[in-house]
């Protein structure tokens, strides 16, 4: 089983709300549907979600009815970016069902109530392909919360044992510094975790709703350590995807788990 991770910032315009590119999804969902096994699906939110979720600020502890409206129109409008990710994959050819983590996955005070992987197996095992996101779910303790592509990686990673997992992201991989920052940066072939305190993780911007740089290596690092093997590949370029699943050698950063 293969699990990849759309990146947000490949599947839209980070900068404008609610913009898809949509030659890039149909593009990719092209490149998946190369895939040698079975695949799950998960993508991020890009404009669809963290516009609106940092403005209402969905990611803190609830503070207010307001925010239920918030928490509501994001959980619409990252199903339909979900919705244009479906489309294109019935469109390369693939069987994809798309199971949303509002319904699906409960946390408490931001992390990891339940989760029903079950629904997941289910379809894979009638030959379907499960299709994610990251979404605004129900939190115990702050009523809404925001659970990301990452953490529904982590938590299929967990129940599947995928041989490989595929995270794809706007640029090469993982840089010694941030390379839309700095120009005398380095691609790192291979991240474990003791490479950590030789990066410079410095935010480019403002930060990501769904948590700095540094967390997100963190949980990939987790994820591997779940994996045959885990890689980072920039969804830019064509082709990296579909030689990525495929498991042919392509330019990226290669994620290893465990001590
Ligand atoms: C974000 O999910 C979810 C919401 C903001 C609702 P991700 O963190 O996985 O999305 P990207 O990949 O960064 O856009």
């Amino acid at each position: 089983m293969i699990l990849v991770k759309l990146g947000g910032s490949v599947l839209t315009d980070k900068a404008r709300l609610r913009v898809a590119r949509k030659a890039a999804i149909a593009r990719l969902a092209k490149e998946l549907a190369g895939a040698p096994e079975s695949l799950f699906v998960v993508h991020g939110a890009g404009s669809f979600g963290h516009i609106l979720a940092r403005r209402h600020r969905l990611g803190d502890a609830f503070l207010g009815k307001d925010q239920l409206a918030a928490g509501a129109r994001v959980q619409r409008d990252v199903k339909v970016l979900d919705a244009l990710v479906v489309d294109a994959l019935l469109k390369a050819g693939l069987a994809p069902v798309s199971l949303p983590p509002s319904a699906l996955l409960s946390m408490d005070d931001g992390r990891v109530a339940s989760f029903d992987w079950k629904a997941f197996r289910d379809y894979v095992v009638l030959g379907l392909t499960p299709v994610t996101f990251g979404d605004v779910v129900r939190d115990r303790t702050r009523g809404l919360a925001i659970c990301s592509g990452d953490v529904l990686m982590l938590e299929l990673a967990k129940a599947f044992r995928p041989t490989r997992a595929v995270f794809v992201a706007d640029v090469d991989g993982l840089f010694t510094a941030d390379p839309k920052r700095r120009r005398d940066v380095r691609l790192l072939e291979s991240v474990r975790a003791s490479d950590l305190d030789g990066i410079d993780f410095t935010p480019a911007g403002i930060p990501d709703v769904t948590g700095s740089i540094e967390g997100k290596v963190r949980r990939m690092l987790e994820i591997a350590s779940h994996a045959g093997e885990a890689m980072i590949v920039n969804g830019n370029v064509k082709n990296r995807v579909r030689d990525a699943v495929r498991g042919r050698p392509v330019a990226g950063t290669r994620v290893v788990g465990g001590p």
